[in-house]
């Protein structure tokens, strides 16, 4: 705590407190590292908010995380407890003593430590004062959770913008919706001097889409790039029901020379030529499924994801699977990179992968095969993921959405606006990290507001996301339906 602010603390004469309906409010502590307080209503003290606690010793920063109203002699004040944030070993428990809401300025240098250099926006009850998180715990994995609508997107291309400009983290976004296409360039309205700096960051943003066009190259996939157990999962061959099938695919898959593998036509006329009655079996199931017209595979020269991610080290990649209508390809290219990632994952190369509408591509509840093969490597991902610099951030409205095992392996809590308390509550059972009355708070959040809590954000933090840099790919549908001609 700066000396300038030392020097105004100033003990509670004992015995005058809380006398008055106007008297200032009171802090105690039974243990130098919790404390408990009582104020007026409508003191000033917030939820979430940083106080400044005139210990005896000198004064020390807390941060509310509980909150009550309580009635007293006719009228209400408000009781509460909190940590206190900067406390000496040894801090000794204290009694009587007063406590206000911190200034802005104390509250900034709190979060403007060493190393918190992501700048997301404003903290949401000091505008004034810039919501830091700290770059180094992206190496966890991050949920990022809001209801349809609560600016989850908005957020993570913010989110992405600062990972590009303050750390050399690699980016791999998996975007269903092809709302961070434009990450590689800023809006119109930006300041130049800014406009600058983001675009030499930014520089080696590449874009692949599902459709190509001027400035996105194909995104695709080949066969191999599943592995032999994604290739039966694409099939819907079950190991143990079809298991005639199965393992006729799988030494029908290793017969065959590794390139061969790459195209699905050259692996299905292998098939043919073996004169295998099992063979011709998969055939027809390649077939029947349509297996062989999927838009993701790769053909004649054109480069895979992985290749182009392997091969160029881009900054970072965003692969918009917006132009593959079946659910089956964009689960395919998850599968093939997830397979990819991992089968390089000796390399140590650390990366963040970002998943937009994680539940697309990771349900809690897998349909068939192929769906329930990509929640496997995720969960794989999710659990050891970490030790080989593969960090995941997924993002989903709701916490039943995605599988318990791979969301229980987040340290990194991004929450927005969830209107469900049936959801808040297993949020709150689920990040146990989060103080619950902060993920309760979440049913009040406005557009754009969040809790970010864990290893990012050590203490938690209620904020408003700043105006991004670049454009957003999807807009929202306009809603000038909603009224007619001038009123
Ligand atoms: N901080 C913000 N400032 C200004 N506009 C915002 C902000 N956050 C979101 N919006 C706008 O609100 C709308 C909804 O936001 P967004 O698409 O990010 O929601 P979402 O949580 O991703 O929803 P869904 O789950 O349906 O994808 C968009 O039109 C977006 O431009
Ligand atoms: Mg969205």
């Amino acid at each position: 705590m700066t000396k300038a602010y030392r020097a105004t603390g100033m003990v509670w004469p004992k015995g005058m407190l809380m006398e008055t309906p106007d008297a200032p409010a009171v802090a105690w502590s039974i243990d130098g590292r919790t404390f408990s307080y009582r104020s007026q209503l409508g003191g000033g003290v917030q939820l979430g908010g940083y106080v400044v606690v005139e210990a005896p010793q000198g004064p020390l920063l807390g941060q509310v995380l509980s909150q009550r109203s309580l009635e007293d002699g006719g009228h209400r004040l408000v009781t509460g407890d909190g940590q206190l944030l900067d406390a000496p070993p040894g801090q000794p428990a204290f009694d009587q003593v007063s406590l206000t809401a911190a200034p802005d300025e104390l509250i900034a240098e709190r979060l403007g430590r060493r190393g918190a250099t992501i700048e997301l926006g404003t903290l949401r009850d000091a505008a004034t004062v810039e919501a830091r998180l700290e770059a180094k715990g992206f190496n966890r994995h991050t949920f990022l959770c809001g209801q349809s609508g609560s600016g989850k997107t908005y957020t993570l291309g913010r989110l992405l913008e600062e990972l590009l400009l303050r750390t050399r983290l690699p980016l791999l976004v998996l975007d269903p919706n092809g709302d961070h296409v434009h990450l590689g360039r800023t809006r119109d309205a930006t300041d130049p001097a800014v406009a600058a700096s983001y675009t030499e960051a930014a520089g080696d943003v590449r874009v692949l889409s599902a459709e190509p066009h001027e400035g996105a190259d194909p995104l695709r996939i080949n066969l191999r790039e599943l592995g032999d157990v994604g290739i039966a999962a694409l099939l819907q061959l079950d190991p143990i029901v079809d298991r005639m099938e199965y393992n006729a695919l799988l030494h029908g898959l290793r017969q065959i020379p590794r390139e061969g593998v790459e195209r699905v036509e050259t692996a299905l006329e292998a098939f043919r030529v073996a004169g295998d009655e099992m063979l011709d079996q998969i055939r027809l199931r390649v077939e029947n499924l349509g297996v062989d017209r999927m838009a993701a595979w790769a053909l004649r020269s054109a480069r895979t994801i992985s290749e182009v991610w392997a091969g160029d080290e881009p900054r970072a990649v965003i692969a918009d699977t917006s132009g593959f209508e079946a659910q089956r390809e964009r689960t395919a290219v998850a599968v093939a990179v997830l397979e990819q990632l991992w089968a390089d994952r000796k390399r140590r190369r650390p990366l963040l992968l970002v998943v937009d509408e994680a539940h697309d591509v990771c349900p809690a509840e897998p349909q068939d095969p192929l769906q329930r093969f990509a929640v496997d490597r995720f969960t794989r991902i999710a659990g050891e993921g970490r030790k080989y610099g593969i960090h995941l951030l997924l993002a989903s409205q709701r916490p039943d959405k995605l599988p318990e095992n791979v969301l229980s392996q987040c340290d990194n809590l991004l929450l927005m606006r969830v209107n469900s308390a049936g959801d808040r509550a297993a949020l709150a059972a689920m990040f146990g990290f989060v103080p619950p009355e902060l993920v309760e708070l979440s049913g009040t959040f406005g557009l754009g507001e969040s809790l970010v809590a864990g290893k990012v954000s050590p203490d938690p933090q209620l904020l408003r996301t700043g105006a991004r840099l670049t454009p957003e790919g999807g807009a929202d549908i306009p809603t000038d339906w909603a009224v007619v001609g001038e009123r």
